[in-house]
């Protein structure tokens, strides 16, 4: 595996590989690397023959007062997974190599940035549209693979694909989990040992919202209500939204329709914020 720094060498690099007929394929990240990011490493490996995975930390995604500066971090053992997992080239720069003294350029992608995880994180899209797009132009993929895991955050990267004709397919990997169904994350290490046994309560509740509606239920507000419920039994939490969504626009919707519905979730244990989601077909 090699390992590039520097922006013009994995630009050059890139340049090389695509002149000689090599498909490339891109898992962006942030390093401290677990089985999510590891399963869509293996998929970038599948889908294309040169993979590059990028770790970076990105302070622009990040608000004021979240945990950039503490957020987990492990360059050698993320070098160690990521090249166990199938990666041909890590991509790791650091902060000035992406964002020199003078750099004024941001992607915004309109409306979408502002709902949900982007009204709790104002700016949080902005910053991920903007080194997305960085990433993409650095390493000239053919596709790029993002997580389930981060819905939102497909939604507005495939629209910042689609808005701005970037020649690149983004490919959606499913979420993988711990055996008791907690969404795997970065941010779980966070966890306090009180606090990670509640946390298994969020999938339970879409779980439940999910066998509800294969039963035949139709009411967001009750079903609503009954996630909340299985969240607050199992101990203190702050739940920042339950958000039932139609998938294809990521909307919020009061109604259950066909084909399908996105319900995502966020919630705090103490200092730690996690996400999740599931993607239910209707009929
Ligand atoms: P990060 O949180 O490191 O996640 C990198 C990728 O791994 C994202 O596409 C995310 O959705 C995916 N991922 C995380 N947990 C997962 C899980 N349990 N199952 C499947 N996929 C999972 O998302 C980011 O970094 C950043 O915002 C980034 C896109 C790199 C831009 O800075």
């Amino acid at each position: 595996m090699q390992i590039i720094w520097s922006s013009k060498e994995m630009q050059d690099t890139a340049e090389q590989l695509r002149s000689g007929g090599k498909r490339i394929g891109v898992v962006p990240t942030m390093g401290f690397l677990h089985q999510g990011h590891l399963s869509l490493i293996g998929l970038a490996r599948r889908e294309s023959d040169v993979v590059v995975t990028t770790i970076f930390v990105n302070p622009a995604q990040f608000g004021e007062g979240e945990d950039f500066e503490r957020y987990p971090r492990n360059f050698d053992r993320d070098r160690e997974l990521a090249e166990g997992a199938g990666t041909d080239i890590l991509f790791a720069p650091d902060a000035m190599e992406m964002y020199p003294e003078g750099h004024a350029t941001f992607v915004n992608v309109e409306g979408v940035s502002t709902t949900l995880e982007g009204a709790f994180r104002p700016g949080h899209f902005m910053g991920v549209a903007t080194i997305v797009l960085k990433l993409l132009n650095i390493t000239k993929p053919h596709v790029a693979v993002f997580g389930q895991k981060d819905a939102q955050q497909v939604f507005v990267v495939q629209k910042m694909v689609t808005d701005l004709n970037l020649d690149v397919r983004i490919h959606v990997a499913p979420i993988v989990r711990e055996e008791d169904g907690l969404a795997l994350s970065s941010r779980n290490v966070y966890l306090q040992p009180d606090e990670r046994p509640r946390a298994t309560a969020l999938y339970r509740s879409l779980r439940h919202a999910e066998t509800q509606i294969h039963d035949g239920e139709r009411s967001v507000v009750k079903l609503k209500k009954e996630m909340f419920d299985i969240i607050a039994q199992a101990g203190p939490v702050q739940v920042d939204y339950i958000a039932f969504l139609e998938p294809s626009r990521f909307r919020e919707t009061a109604s259950v329709e066909p084909p399908s519905l996105l319900i995502t979730l966020a919630a705090r244990y103490g200092t730690t914020r996690l996400i999740d989601n599931i993607l239910i077909p209707v009929s």
